[in-house]
């Protein structure tokens, strides 16, 4: 018998320090756990004592016997992590936490950004006594990608709801959404309120491939796509062209498999998740039965982690065909683990499939007005030292299709007024300080570029609050001169409350409509059910009448 972690494992340690074993690695102060795709338990040194259950904010451990069938596999996979590794029986690490020294008047901090970096930002703020965290965000509801991002067929993913809960109720804590920093409010604005200001404002754009016809129509990025179908205030009017019978995703990372698996699913099953209903009824209309994912790599390289191609091809409803070289060189444990895990991917014929294409550059979107197909070049493979590079042959081959969605990766934007490096689309910083801005920090996707899972953003604010809190006992940060946000600003904005409100709104209709929640994705529609007058939960009243209040 052992404790097992499985699918939704987002990576954020928090049961590495629940574990009184140190059975769950990689932790964060190991090499690999930059790289690991989710945390694995030894099943030889789990005592099964159930502690890092509790302390995971998603439900991905599980003990061995009550896994689901699908989730059978994650047994393989936890083992053969630890099977090869020494790992010193010492306790997990503790982080150290930095205190403030001069706790006399509350500290001030603004953070931008209410994604998953913004969150656990403020929570390692509010860790340390007298302080006072103010979350800014320009969208009227927080959570950032969470929201934004996750696909709605990963409902588990989104119970990291539960953990931001417990952090917007933590003494101290203050929302203000439906704020643009930058259009609402400048920089100087911030720093003249605030003792620091904390930048988690993510990586909102696309990375482009640099072809002919990218820019055709029926050629759209996954970042809008995605945003589309969670129902994105920006992207409640976009329109795409589902009225083809083949769609083709270019790229084979996380992003590119969530839009494939969007794409191919049958539409009653979306109906049960809190997909946005525009997207919803596209996707009841759309003509797409095959979704080929392009890789300019080989399966070895794939981009998408194990744990995702593991559910993928454990899903009955969708077939997933493999069209590429199972033979050629694979590296390390992981890529040995995805050439395997498509070797096993056995032929499940279904209304929908998915086709994963390897060593196939795009080299040109076809068509006049729109896109009619994609040029491919097949890709020979160069190992360049630890990395294997994609070198494009002379073998072309067109694929028809009138909907191509580019998912090579997101992009960060440049923040008003902070410095901003072009090449890698980040802040500029040093362990999370902003160059030449004291007083000035950056978290998450803005400071580390487009990757890692959500609990990544958990080690990476740790590391930049530690260095704010450095900064405040040496007497770098500049007092404010102004308390906090112009009132003119807290008038306007949607605090807490005015969240909790759109919550509970769009969960009531969820239930009436047998749905995780059915979303709001108007700012006009949000706003009035923020400021709508408390409706009475009829559980309380009940609870209240039981205790006799
Ligand atoms: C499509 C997709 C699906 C994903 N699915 C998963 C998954 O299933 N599991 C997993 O572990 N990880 C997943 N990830 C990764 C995870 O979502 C990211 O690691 C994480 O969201 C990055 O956090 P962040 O806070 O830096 O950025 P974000 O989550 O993007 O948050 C940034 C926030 O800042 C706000 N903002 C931007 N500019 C301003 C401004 N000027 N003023 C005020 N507010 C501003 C934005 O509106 C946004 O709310 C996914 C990523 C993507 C793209
Ligand atoms: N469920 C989850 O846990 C989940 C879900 C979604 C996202 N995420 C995370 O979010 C992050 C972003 O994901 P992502 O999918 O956007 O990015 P990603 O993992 O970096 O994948 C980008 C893909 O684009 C390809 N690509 C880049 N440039 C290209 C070009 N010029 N031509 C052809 N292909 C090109 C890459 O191929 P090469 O490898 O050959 O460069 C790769 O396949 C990742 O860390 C991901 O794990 C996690
Ligand atoms: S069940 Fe207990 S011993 Fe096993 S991994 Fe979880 S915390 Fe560690
Ligand atoms: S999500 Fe966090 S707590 Fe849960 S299994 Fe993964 S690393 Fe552990």
């Amino acid at each position: 018998m052992s404790h097992v972690v499985t699918q939704p494992c987002c990576a954020d340690a928090s049961c590495v320090f629940a574990c009184p074993v140190n059975a769950i690695h990689p932790t964060p102060d190991e090499p690999d756990f930059a790289t690991a795709d989710m945390v694995y338990i030894d099943p030889k040194s789990c005592v099964d004592c159930g502690a890092c259950v509790g302390a995971c904010p998603v439900g991905a451990i599980k003990p061995d016997a009550k896994l689901a069938e699908h989730e059978l596999p994650f047994i393989e996979l936890n083992r053969l992590f630890h099977e090869d590794r020494s790992t010193p029986p010492i306790q997990a690490p503790v982080t150290p936490v930095v205190a403030k020294r001069d706790a006399a008047a509350p500290m001030r901090v603004a953070v931008v950004g209410s994604g998953p970096a913004g969150l656990y930002a403020a929570d390692e703020i509010l860790k340390r006594p007298g302080t006072e965290v103010t979350v800014i965000e320009r969208l009227p509801t927080p959570y950032g990608l969470v929201r934004a991002g996750v696909a709605p067929d990963h409902p588990e993913t989104r119970t990291i709801d539960r953990l931001f809960r417990m952090i917007e109720g933590e003494r101290g804590f203050s929302y203000a959404l439906g704020v643009e920093v930058g259009t609402d409010i400048t920089h100087a604005e911030l720093t003249a309120g605030f003792d620091a200001v904390v930048y988690a404002v993510g990586a909102a754009s696309d990375r482009s491939l640099g072809i002919p016809g990218e820019e055709l129509p029926g050629s759209v990025t996954a970042t809008d796509f995605v945003a589309w179908y969670n129902g994105h205030p920006d992207h409640v009017d976009d329109v795409f062209d589902l009225d083809h019978e083949r769609a083709v995703i270019v790229g084979n990372g996380n992003v590119a498999l969530d839009v494939a698996r969007i794409l191919a699913s049958d539409p009653e099953r979306l109906a049960r998740t809190d997909i946005a209903d525009h997207a919803l009824e596209a996707l009841r209309r759309s003509r797409v039965r095959e979704v080929v994912v392009l890789a300019r790599r080989g399966p070895a390289q794939s981009a998408f982690t194990l744990p995702e191609i593991t559910g993928l091809l454990e899903r009955d409803d969708i077939e997933v065909v493999i069209d590429g070289d199972l033979d050629v060189i694979a590296g390390s444990l992981m890529e040995q683990q995805k050439v395997e895990a498509l070797r096993r991917a056995a032929p499940r014929p279904a209304a929908r499939r998915i086709v994963l294409r390897y060593q196939s550059a795009p080299v040109e979107m076809l068509g006049a007005d729109a896109v009619t197909g994609v040029r491919v070049a097949r890709t020979r493979l160069v190992a360049e030292g630890d990395t294997v590079r994609a070198v494009a042959t002379d073998r072309i081959e067109d694929l028809e299709t009138g909907v191509v969605l580019r998912s090579v990766g997101y992009r960060g934007r440049p923040v008003p007024d902070l410095p901003f490096d072009d090449v890698r689309a980040i802040v500029p910083h040093d362990r999370g300080r902003v160059v030449g801005l004291p007083g000035t920090y950056v978290v998450g996707w803005i400071k580390r570029g487009p990757t890692g899972f959500i609990g990544t953003n958990k080690t990476c604010a740790t590391e930049t609050i530690d260095r704010l809190f450095e900064d405040a006992n040496a007497g770098v940060l500049a007092p404010p001169t102004a308390r906090g946000l112009p009132d003119e600003i807290t008038r306007s904005a949607i605090d807490l409350e005015g969240w909790r409100l759109i919550d509970r709104w769009e969960r009531r209709q969820g239930l009436a409509a047998g749905r995780v929640r059915v979303r709001l994705s108007d700012r006009d529609e949000m706003r009035r059910v923020a400021i709508s007058p408390v409706v009475p939960d009829p559980a309380r009243r009940r609870r209240r009448v039981i205790l006799g209040a």
